[in-house]
């Protein structure tokens, strides 16, 4: 088993909850690959105390069975049947389900399947919630593959510096970015680039249009790529041409508040402890209301994924977590900042990933 799979195992409550747990099911693509290395649109992981199956269809089956070495690869031609085999030979009564991977016509379906056996699905969010928490810490792979996702976004965002002039359009300028993205190496972009300039930039997640940017605008670039399977996550905002000094203060307030998060980070530390520092400092220096979403999210197969960095949070920081620290000012009708690190807790501070220069540059 490779140790992700182990450390599932290790925290499964099969012994626990108010009903004794036999198996757990994982339906979601991103958990699947998590912990099977396959990356499939279609399979169900079926972990037992002592066996995990995964179940593929035939248009995978060749693959997984040459590729998943920690789980019994079984063709579900006949899921039903091949579900009951096993169901019956580890005496399995009750099923504990991932929800998240599971819409609710799926999880009727799976019940009419054991309908006539007697065997029942806890629906909870335990299962989601113990993989959630795995997954948040990053095993040295999986650093290296999201360090290597930054490096290739901010060589594209390098590039993408010497091309960006007034006239170009937001379109045209996430066209490029893409392009470039993929011309370094990333495998695919993490998420809809943001490219958003003037009065968009006031829109946390503009769409980019076919405005051009003109000289006094602030462009909101926000962008990602993704290698083996891994995201990385930042954002820039640069300035074109001579710029307000109401747009430079608003800028290294931004920049300020995400300076006192990210020293505030370490493992053990509440996150939304941190989410506060850089909000209120946001609040106390007159722009209240301005900074409208979450300072961060954890980074990882998954663009947003746990831990999460919110008011309301609960989260804790935990050495070997990889976070954003994204505080933004948004001005409706006049222009927005927001400034994206990728930061990975440790035990005594934290390490930046993104090395792009923040300075305000004016391009
Ligand atoms: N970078 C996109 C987001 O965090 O929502
Ligand atoms: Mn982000």
């Amino acid at each position: 088993m490779i140790s992700s799979l182990e450390r599932l195992v290790e925290k499964l409550p099969f012994y626990e909850c108010d009903k004794q747990v036999d198996a757990a099911m994982i339906f979601s693509e991103t958990n699947r690959m998590y912990f099977s290395g396959f990356k499939s649109s279609d399979g169900i992981i079926l972990l037992t105390r002592n066996e995990c199956y995964f179940f593929v269809d035939f248009r995978y089956y060749e693959a997984a069975f040459n590729k998943v070495k920690n789980m019994e690869v079984v063709l579900a031609s006949d899921f039903k049947s091949e579900l009951l085999k096993i169901i019956k030979k580890h005496n399995i009564k009750n099923i504990l389900l991932e929800c998240n991977g599971l819409t609710l016509a799926e999880s009727l379906k799976f019940e009419k399947l054991i309908e006539s056996e007697n065997v029942s699905f806890i629906k909870s969010n335990i299962l989601d919630d113990i993989i959630s928490s795995i997954r948040s810490i990053k095993e040295k792979n999986e650093l290296e593959n999201i360090k290597v996702a930054q490096e290739i976004s901010e060589k594209a965002l390098n590039e993408l510096m010497s091309i960006l002039k007034p006239g170009m359009s937001e379109k045209e300028i996430a066209f490029n970015l893409e392009f470039l993205l993929r011309k370094k190496g990333a495998q695919s972009i993490a998420f809809d680039l943001i490219v958003a300039s003037g009065k968009n930039s006031s829109m946390p997640h503009a769409t980019p249009t076919d405005k051009r940017l003109e000289i006094g605008d602030f462009v909101t670039i926000d962008m990602g790529a993704v290698y083996n399977g891994y995201c990385s996550d930042m954002t820039r905002t640069v300035a074109l041409g001579k710029i307000s000094e109401k747009q430079r203060s608003v800028y290294n307030l931004v920049l300020a508040a995400q300076n006192k998060a990210i020293q505030s980070i370490k493992s053990g530390v509440l996150c939304k402890k941190i989410d506060k520092i850089a909000r209120n400092f946001i609040y106390e220096n007159g722009y209240e209301g301005c900074f409208g979403h979450a300072l961060g999210h954890g980074v990882g197969l998954e663009i947003h994924e746990g831990p999460f960095l919110s008011t309301r949070s609960e989260d804790v920081l935990k050495s070997g977590m990889v976070v954003t620290i994204e505080p933004g000012i948004y001005l409706k009708n006049e222009f927005g900042v927001r400034i994206e690190d990728m930061i990975v807790v440790t035990e005594q501070g934290c390490q930046n990933l993104t090395f792009a220069n923040k300075e305000l540059i004016v391009l």
